[in-house]
């Protein structure tokens, strides 16, 4: 893997490289059962180079915890590899990733499931699971339920760790846990 992510640093393939500090690859086991793919990183995750390490990073660990499963084991990456933001002030306001930019970073994430050869595949939210299907899928009908990506492969489709973090309230927040709970369970079960 670490020959791809090497490969990747130098990525010209849309134009996120420019306004990002960095790529922000996959992190975890070549021989992984799960693989976890989120959106793009984020603000402390562009700095730190590592995926899920900021406040989604979190509500992700309490959730793997809560399933039983121990990220160590896990490869955990996104759909696009670079932070896309616009500068507000001085800060760096995420921007959900277009089409082109999803189409764009699939033939990193193509490879590196390619190389993990995953028994499951878990996306967390919207974009990683239109990169993993290669269409939209509506999360409230298909969301938790066995499913087969585009690449024949078995996986879940979840909410992403920073809708806990956007629910509007605390009973909001913690059917949202749930479901990510349930989801990543059901992700464990079908990979054993
Ligand atoms: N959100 C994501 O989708 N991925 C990260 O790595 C961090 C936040």
């Amino acid at each position: 893997m670490a020959g791809l992510a090497g490969e990747a640093a130098d990525c010209r393939r849309c134009d996120l490289y420019r306004a990002a500090t960095q790529v922000v690859f996959g992190d975890g086991p070549v021989d992984a059962p799960l693989v976890l793919v989120g959106e793009q990183p984020g603000d402390q995750e562009d700095k730190a180079g590592h995926p899920f390490v900021g406040p989604a990073g979190r509500i992700l660990d309490q959730a793997l915890a809560e399933a039983g499963l121990d990220r160590s084991r896990l490869y955990v990456t996104n759909a696009v590899k670079h932070f896309k933001h616009e500068m507000r002030g001085k800060r760096r306001m995420h921007q959900r990733p277009n089409q082109g930019e999803i189409e764009a970073c699939r033939w990193w994430l193509s490879r590196e499931i390619a190389l993990v050869q995953p028994a499951v595949i878990v996306a967390l939210g919207a974009t990683a699971t239109r990169s993993l299907m290669g269409r939209v899928v509506v999360l409230v009908r298909e969301g938790g339920r066995p499913l087969t990506w585009a690449d024949g492969r078995p996986g879940v489709a979840t909410y992403h760790p920073s809708a806990v973090l956007r629910a509007r309230d605390e009973k909001a927040r913690t059917r949202t846990f749930a479901v990510l709970v349930a989801a990543l369970s059901q992700a464990r079960e079908m990979a054993v």
